[in-house]
């Protein structure tokens, strides 16, 4: 008995067995996002990826619990165990991948920039802006600072805790342009028409997954095997639908 107890124990517990056990599925973001997780009016987070967080929580037959989490401390918050996975749109880069396991991609998309209207004859691609006479902002910790060291070393780079404190830069002329994933760029212009010029040909290659802790085979077999589910039977679709093209 006790052999076989200190055996389960060694054993234990997947993630995905934890979460079934507990009756919750908690997934960490950090909200602005827009659209995979983003505060509305009423304070509510709602997304893309919080509807995929939902139905996939539907599938375990579990609740949904989402914990808010500023964007640098997200890693530590999985590998501390506050979190079960990380659902926030996170692009899968070595580096994080040497910290946590990543499922399937579910999307691709890329960095691309917005500027200040007056630059738009000036600045046809992102290598115009590498110059020392620019200043970029963007979000602290986001592939999109990795993108901006690594593609516009010669700009100025101001780093901001928020999406939407460094994208109000450029609209105050502060900063020149902005440089984020692009759903988002996508999104803001369109939200706020004239104010920033989109110049919308992504230059990085992102993928984007889900993230859960090292070494957790059963959790990552569920989600992978869920992600070519919901991908093949049109549910993936409807959600994209709602959340990117309406
Ligand atoms: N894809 C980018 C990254 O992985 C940005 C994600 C930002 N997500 C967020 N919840 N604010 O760094």
């Amino acid at each position: 008995l006790l052999f076989s107890t200190l055996l389960s124990q060694a054993y234990a517990a997947s993630t995905l067995d934890d979460i079934v056990q507990r009756g919750e599925l908690r997934i960490g973001v950090d909200a602005g996002y827009v659209p995979f997780a983003m505060q509305n009016k009423n304070g509510d987070i709602v997304g893309f990826d919080i509807d995929l967080a939902r139905t996939m929580a539907k599938a375990m037959g579990v609740r949904l619990t989402v914990v808010n989490t500023a964007w640098d401390g997200i890693i530590p918050a999985l590998l501390t165990n506050k979190i079960d996975l990380i659902m926030d749109g996170m692009t899968i880069t070595s580096e994080r991948n040497l910290q946590v396991n990543f499922t399937q991609p579910y999307m691709v998309i890329g960095q691309s920039l917005l500027l200040r209207p007056d630059l738009a004859d000036k600045i046809h691609s992102y290598k115009d802006l590498n110059d020392g006479k620019y200043k970029i902002a963007t979000k602290l910790g986001a592939t999109s600072e990795y993108a901006a060291k690594r593609y516009l070393p010669n700009a100025e780079l101001r780093l901001f805790d928020t999406e939407a404190e460094a994208v109000l830069e450029v609209i105050n002329g502060n900063a020149d342009a902005f440089v984020y994933d692009l759903p988002y760029n996508a999104i803001y212009v369109q939200q706020n028409k004239g104010k920033l010029v989109h110049l919308d040909q992504p230059f990085t290659y992102e993928p984007l997954g889900i993230a859960l802790r090292r070494g957790d085979v059963d959790t990552l077999n569920f989600l992978d095997n869920f992600l070519s589910q919901i991908k093949g039977d049109g549910s993936f679709d409807r959600l994209y639908q709602k959340w990117f093209e309406s």
